[in-house]
């Protein structure tokens, strides 16, 4: 087995298992809930360089670390590559074990701005960009990028060439355009040919909801691990899943692990406000899989309080432990003959978007994938 040195520096398994920066999901407590299931790193979500260069105090909230996580990344994504550079050297001094550029966001108000996947469409900026950033800082530095713009702009080989030589030290590819949204396949076989091309490791992403999924994304592809996304939403255990193999989840799991995350919000958050209001769309993604999840999820949107919150997840545990269910039943909706999973998949839904308010740092509409 060949030896990569910034994945030894992170302590990484031979296989890595990575849950992706989400905007407006993955803060501290929900980090905590997904390494305790064996995600090998987590990621603050996307940055905004030009609010780190403007030291706005909310983006600076956003890095903040529990003294709990072993590991941490961000992520950045700037509109010229001074800016993405300048932010990295601030970044640098940040309590993270690794920086990554996110060159793939397909949010309007991002794309305007120059940064997320506008980035793509040129790649010598992209190669601008990866230079500059790899001298701003010493840590293990990698680029998260789509296969290109649209149909007509598919820059992946060009853009994978120019994180490379500017000095990346890995590349996460989601398998597809900017202009595609989620009903459109994962291009495996892109990822597979990046992956001939490039020496550094690359990670896939893109509908990985079960071990299946990984599975076949490393044996389609070759690649050196995998990023979790909405696989991770309501199933902390996807990582432990695809790590051992083991996809079963027991009803006091669950409430271990949700009530944990309940705790942590409040110890974050306080008792209401909005760190009640956010845990609703976790809530609504935790029923996932049990029987009698239509009447918690109907419930859900009335709770105020985290204490609200406990109650809730308290009864419906009871209501499942009295009529005897103790196992969840498969959430990615089984697995076909290659072991990828079927049926219904998780679709993003606009009313899982209640608390979009809080998604701090890049705009409003970052929680509504275009
Ligand atoms: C709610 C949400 C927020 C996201 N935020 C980010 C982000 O901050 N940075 C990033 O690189 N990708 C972000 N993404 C994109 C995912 O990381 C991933 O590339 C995409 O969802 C494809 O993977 P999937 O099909 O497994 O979900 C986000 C996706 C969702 C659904």
């Amino acid at each position: 087995m060949v030896r990569i040195p910034a994945f030894d520096k992170l302590g990484f398994p031979e296989f890595p298992v990575v849950l992706a920066p989400l905007a407006g999901v993955t803060d501290h407590p929900f980090r905590r809930v997904c390494a305790g299931q064996g995600a090998s790193l987590t990621y603050v979500e996307m940055l905004s360089a030009k609010a780190i260069l403007y030291n706005s105090k909310r983006t600076f909230d956003m890095m903040a670390r529990h003294e709990s996580e072993a590991i941490l990344g961000v992520q950045v994504t700037g509109g010229t590559a001074d800016d993405t550079a300048r932010a990295i050297e601030i970044l640098d001094k940040q309590p993270f074990d690794t920086i990554d550029i996110n060159m793939g966001c397909p949010v309007t108000k991002v794309v305007k701005s120059g940064c997320g996947s506008a980035i793509l469409k040129d790649p010598e900026r992209v190669y601008e960009t990866v230079r500059k950033a790899r001298a701003a800082t010493d840590k293990p530095f990698s680029v998260k990028v789509r296969l290109g713009w649209d149909r007509s702009t598919v820059t992946i080989f060009e853009v994978a060439d120019a994180a490379e030589k500017g000095g990346a030290e890995w590349i996460t590819i989601h398998g597809r355009l900017r202009s595609e949204d989620y009903s459109y396949p994962v291009d495996l076989a892109t990822i597979a040919a990046v992956k001939r091309r490039l020496k550094i490791p690359v990670f896939g992403n893109g509908n990985i909801f079960c071990r299946g999924d990984a599975v076949q994304m490393r044996e389609r592809t070759g690649v050196d691990g995998v990023m979790v996304s909405r696989g991770a939403l309501g199933n902390p255990w996807i990582f432990r899943e695809i790590l051992t193999g083991s996809a079963e989840v027991t009803l006091d799991e669950w409430l271990d692990a949700v009530t944990s995350h309940l705790a942590w919000q409040q110890a974050a958050y306080g008792p209401g406000g909005m760190g009640a209001v956010c845990m609703r769309k976790h809530l609504l993604w935790y029923a996932k899989g049990w029987p009698g999840a239509k009447k918690l999820r109907e419930r859900i949107n009335t709770a105020a309080s985290i204490q609200d919150c406990l109650a809730m997840v308290h009864e419906f545990h009871a209501e499942l432990s009295a009529a005897g269910i103790t196992r969840r039943l498969p959430v990615a909706g089984g697995c076909d003959d290659e072991g990828a999973s079927t049926g219904q998949r998780f679709v993003w839904d606009p009313k899982y978007d209640m608390d979009r308010q809080l998604d701090r740092g890049v705009g409003d509409d970052a929680l509504q994938p275009v």
